[in-house]
């Protein structure tokens, strides 16, 4: 059985490069779903981010994933607490649905942390939470950036370089230890937060967090990496085609990957 990764779009799939480019983690079979016809989810309704989640997570268990990261922020904020607890007891009770939020906190060990996300991710206050639960003492904020998902799937450098700089400043003004980048998406561009912040703030992008904490998973459960094939095949889900999406898999994944479509 393979190992299904979920995200509206490109963020999951740069997140997926990562994850087959870590030595322990390039053996296993991958499917990747972007469910790219109805993105953005960050300016969604729970109800809408669940639907559209559980059948984006039905879709990859139907290809024989065993177990299903959920990388999307936005739908790790707003369905996967439901999914794990309605969803997967009713219709899998042999697989796992995985998020990306209690990882990615898990990192932060002290000092001030400001989240920059999607508006849905930062209307559900997970990472508020999530945070508070590691340390009560934390002073946290949460920043919506709703601009970059739509720049980032079409390309648009010269204006996602412009609201880097505008994100960073009211960052740095926060005076925070450190960054959370709490969406897939805002991985693609972490080396140009990374320049543009002042050098005193921990950047956290989920490209470095998710594929340690992914191999942290399987080896504390043997007995799903027992039941994982190990044949190196990659399978990449679009529920829609675009030239710019194929031109990133390509960059991501060689000039001959192959981007299939997906009915949900
Ligand atoms: N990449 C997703 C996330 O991590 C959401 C992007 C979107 O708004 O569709 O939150």
């Amino acid at each position: 059985m393979k190992i299904g990764v979920f995200d509206s779009g490109l963020g999951g799939l740069y997140l997926l490069s990562s994850m087959v480019m870590s030595k322990d983690l390039s053996k296993y079979d991958y499917v990747y779903l972007g469910d790219t016809k109805n993105l953005p989810y960050g300016e969604k309704n729970q109800r809408q981010i669940l639907e559209l989640t559980s059948k984006g997570v039905d879709f990859l268990f139907r290809q024989g994933c065993q177990l299903v990261i959920v990388a999307c922020n936005t739908s790790s904020a707003q369905a996967l607490r439901k999914i794990q607890q309605n969803f997967l007891p009713k219709y899998y009770q042999d697989r796992r649905v995985l998020g990306v939020i209690r990882p990615t906190v898990e990192l932060i060990k002290a000092g001030d942390t400001c989240v920059i996300a999607t508006n849905a991710t930062v209307k559900a206050k997970a990472y508020t939470r999530e945070l508070r639960k590691l340390n009560s003492a934390l002073k946290i904020s949460e920043i919506p950036a709703p601009e970059l998902v739509p720049l980032l799937e079409t390309n648009q450098l010269a204006k996602l370089e412009k609201a880097v700089r505008k994100y960073s400043a009211i960052i740095e003004n926060k005076k925070v230890k450190n960054l959370i980048l709490g969406c897939t998406h805002y991985a693609i561009i972490g080396d140009k937060f990374a320049q543009s912040l002042g050098k005193g703030i921990k950047l956290i992008s989920q490209d470095k967090v998710v594929p340690i904490k992914l191999l942290d998973y399987l080896n504390r459960h043997p007995k799903i990496d027992k039941k994982l094939t190990k044949k190196r095949q990659r399978k990449i889900y679009v529920t829609k085609l675009s030239l710019d999406f194929a031109k990133n898999a390509r960059t991501w994944f060689g000039q001959k990957v192959k981007l299939e479509l997906a009915k949900i």
